[in-house]
């Protein structure tokens, strides 16, 4: 593939500002520059309790504020039908703005129209709202007991929300109670969001022709149409959705929120634009999260560590509503995925979801639907096993590695990986890391009572949902698709059903054309995220873009390759099947100096078609055969202050393979963004809630993102093998590092306390947890 990365992406976003008058000069592409006139903003009171019956709310104050022009509640909007939104998770629905009662704190209660935003907010000071606080459940595990309900208005009358298991559990139960060693171990994955630095967002309104113009911060453009239809009623054709440039989304930009219904709401009833920009504390804190699984793992192996089966128990805090942004068939995600990089001849997984006082979501941050918990889960679980087995890792994982003849493997929970060289990506990585000198030097430390730890996780993971014949969201198969056009001139456009929040689409689309078809990357124009413009696709998240998306635009492209050589036959005066593809250009086959390129082709299409249909374009919807499965080794080494509890990542290593690279630069970046999350959430990131329900991260202070002062140096590698099945043999990688670098970080950390006998601390790993759990080791020691 082409490598040359450009700055089309910048180009193109500096074009767009300068043709699009809506948006406020130089201050970028962003819903929060778009104005309109006559427009109006929204804010929404939320509600202090984390779960509290709504006794009264008074409204006629914050009428009087100046330039509030309407306020409605969760009742006017029940009155018209719109009370309930459904989640995309498709099992359930969620209430727009609170009917009732409340179950989770900033939950919104009333949405108020103004004139400024300064206005709409002084407007939701002035609504007096009367609760009478409820129980508060604030853990799966209270949950369960049942003793609090706190969804009575659906059918079943319990908080238990799904049970899903998958796997053989007799045959597991049987292979785990026969196993010579075994481990088990309860796992946190703590509670944790997106956090992208542009909150969510968006500008409705009805234009002359009556017609919904939605400008939102979207990562799926044409989903967000087809719900709207669904539950407004109106007509799929007489709504524009447009999402614009995008400052990250995670996942977070998945779900449809509140907000967006009210300001829908709100233009319909005033009949001028609206706007709803999240404050940083809503975002957080009523947005979607992510994570929150308790996971009971349990592994069985050999004397000589051959693992013999898995089993996998989890608890999961899915919050007030189940807007968990799963596939319908797939209640807890590709959690399926759990037995990592391994050939467990058995396995079986579970998992029990519960409401609890807590915002709703449970999405895919980073990840394909759980697939993060998953590679946490088996990538701790082996490191405990080596640890009871006194074994070095990296060894234990060597022994039990789906070894690269095995492919395509079927593993014991119904995955079909595509392909893997496991083994050739650790030795890569434990060679360039000088892992034997490590571990003498580790030896030396330990003999001198310094804390020192080498963290490994040999992670796989799935991304690329789907094949629709398993993936689909409210019943919407999951494909996507691509249309390109070539111009006259050679140059072209692209348009797909994905949609880039930073990942680089404008350039890596561009090279995939480029590369199929022998033309210029820079010519080649990308354009996503317009319903009205790109192929209807499901968009971008989990990692899906290159493996359906990238995928639908090679095929597209060998559609005009194929019409552009009956073109280049009447070009070159000869038959067609005498006409062949090759250096990138059409020539007639056995005389190198007959030639054409596509770009004498495209003129040709508009000029002289001769019988041939005019123009040069195509448009492929692409149904994957499979999900691709990219892997890698990553390697972290520690300190660890023996009095302070201070933890330093001293070098990290990413050893990735995402199958055919597209970009080198673009898959650096996403490999640098993902460790950076990762880091994050092992050492400082938790969504915190206290016994009583009150969110405690409720902004950046509490909140903590890393900045460049304590992130590490990022050192990575790659090994390449390709996707079978894939067009041009990619994978997808934004997520892999998020997904496989927390339980290296957590490895390590716990490599270094294993001489005091630390054998586990949940994440994240902050300094206090370090020094506690050291303090505790050596206080038992006494
Ligand atoms: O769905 P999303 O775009 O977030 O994830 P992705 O498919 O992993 O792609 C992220 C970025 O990396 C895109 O610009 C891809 O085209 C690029 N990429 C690449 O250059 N080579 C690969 N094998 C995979 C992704």
């Amino acid at each position: 593939m082409s490598t040359q990365a450009t700055d089309r992406h910048a180009i193109g976003v500096a074009m767009k500002r300068k043709e699009d008058p809506r948006f406020i000069q130089g201050k970028g592409h962003y819903i929060d520059d778009l104005a309109f006139p006559g427009m109006l903003y929204l804010a929404l009171v939320r509600s202090p309790y984390p779960h509290a019956e709504i006794k009264n709310i008074d409204i006629a104050d914050a009428m009087k504020v100046p330039g509030v022009k309407a306020v409605i509640t969760g009742k006017d909007l029940d009155a018209a039908g719109l009370g309930w939104l459904p989640t995309f998770h498709g099992f359930d629905k969620q209430m727009v703005l609170a009917i009732g009662k409340v179950l989770f704190q900033y939950q919104e209660v009333a949405a108020v129209f103004a004139e400024s935003r300064e206005a709409a907010a002084d407007g939701a000071e002035a609504v007096q709202v009367d609760y009478a606080p409820l129980p508060v459940v604030a853990d799966p595990f209270t949950s369960k007991t049942d003793k609090v309900l706190l969804r009575p208005d659906r059918e079943q009358k319990t908080n238990h929300i799904f049970h899903w298991e998958v796997g053989d559990k007799d045959a597991t139960a049987r292979a785990l109670a026969s196993s010579p060693r075994r481990i088990k171990e309860r796992l946190w994955f703590q509670r944790c969001h997106p956090a992208p630095l542009e909150p969510c967002g968006c500008v409705a309104y009805f234009d002359t022709m009556g017609r919904l113009q939605f400008h939102v911060t979207s990562q799926a453009p044409h989903v967000y149409r087809t719900a709207l239809a669904l539950v407004t009623g109106i007509p799929e054709d007489k709504i524009h959705v447009i999402s614009p440039d995008l400052g990250g989304g995670f996942g977070n930009k998945v779900p449809i929120y509140p907000g967006y219904v009210c300001a829908i709401v709100g233009a319909l009833k005033i009949g001028r634009p609206v706007k709803w920009i999240e404050t940083r504390t809503e975002n957080l804190t009523s947005t979607g999260f992510a994570r929150d699984y308790h996971m009971d793992v349990e592994i069985g192996a050999t004397e000589d560590g051959r693992v013999t089966a898995l089993h996998v128990a989890t608890t999961a805090d899915h919050g007030a509503f189940d807007a968990a942004a799963d596939p319908s068939k797939y209640p807890a995600g590709i959690f399926g995925i759990v037995t990592g990089s391994y050939a467990f001849p058995v396995a079986h997984a579970e998992v029990d979801a519960y409401f609890t006082n807590k915002a709703p979501g449970g999405i895919a941050y980073r990840c394909s639907f759980r697939v993060t918990e998953a590679s946490y889960a088996i990538e701790r679980g082996m490191d405990i096993l080596a640890d009871e087995l006194g074994m070095d890792a990296a060894e234990l994982r060597s022994k039990n590695f789906v070894k690269k003849e095995q492919f395509p493997y079927p593993s014991a929970l119904g995955f079909t990986y595509d392909s893997g060289d496991y083994q050739k990506t650790l030795n890569l990585a434990l060679e360039k890391i000088g892992y034997k000198q490590l571990l003498e030097e580790q030896a030396e430390k330990r003999a001198r009572g310094e804390l020192m730890g080498i963290g490994i996780s040999t992670f796989t993971e799935v991304v690329g949902a789907g094949p629709s014949k398993h993936f689909d969201i409210l019943g919407i198969k999951m494909f996507d698709s691509a249309e390109i056009r070539i111009h006259p001139t050679g140059a072209g456009i692209v348009r797909t059903g994905t949609k880039s929040q930073g990942q680089g689409h404008e350039t890596t689309w561009a090279q995939i054309v480029a590369e199929e078809l022998g033309l210029d990357p820079q010519t080649i124009m990308v354009e996503e995220g317009d319903t009205d413009t790109a192929p209807y696709g499901l968009g971008t998240y989990a990692s899906r873009s290159t493996p359906t998306a990238g995928a639908a635009i090679a095929m597209a492209a060998r559609r005009i390759r194929e019409k552009a050589r009956k073109i280049a036959a009447h070009l070159l005066e000869v038959g067609e099947a005498d006409v062949e593809w090759k250096d990138y250009k059409f020539q007639v086959k056995g005389v190198p100096s007959k030639t054409v390129t596509m770009k004498d082709v495209a003129f040709a299409a508009y000029t002289n078609m001769a019988q041939n249909e005019p123009g040069l374009e195509a448009t492929f919807y692409y149904d994957p055969p499979n999900m691709t499965y990219p892997n890698g080794t990553y390697v972290a080494v520690v300190d660890v202050d023996r009095d302070t509890g201070e933890v330093k990542v001293r070098r990290f290593l990413a050893v990735d393979d995402c199958g055919t690279i597209i970009n080198p630069l673009v898959v650096e970046g996403q490999i640098h963004g993902g460790l950076t999350e990762g880091f994050a959430i092992a050492f400082m990131q938790e969504v915190q809630y206290d016994a009583e329900g009150n969110n405690l991260n409720t902004n950046f202070t509490d909140y903590l993102l890393p900045t460049s002062l304590e992130t590490p140096h990022w050192e990575t590698d790659k090994t390449v093998t390709p996707s079978p099945h894939h067009p041009i043999g990619a994978k997808g990688v934004g997520e892999s590092p998020n997904v496989g670098s927390p339980a290296a970080f957590v490895n390590a950390v716990i490599d270094a306390l294993s001489p005091l006998g630390v054998r586990h601390i949940d994440m994240p790993i902050t300094r206090d947890k370090v020094w506690r759990a050291i303090q505790e080791a050596e206080q038992s020691k006494k």
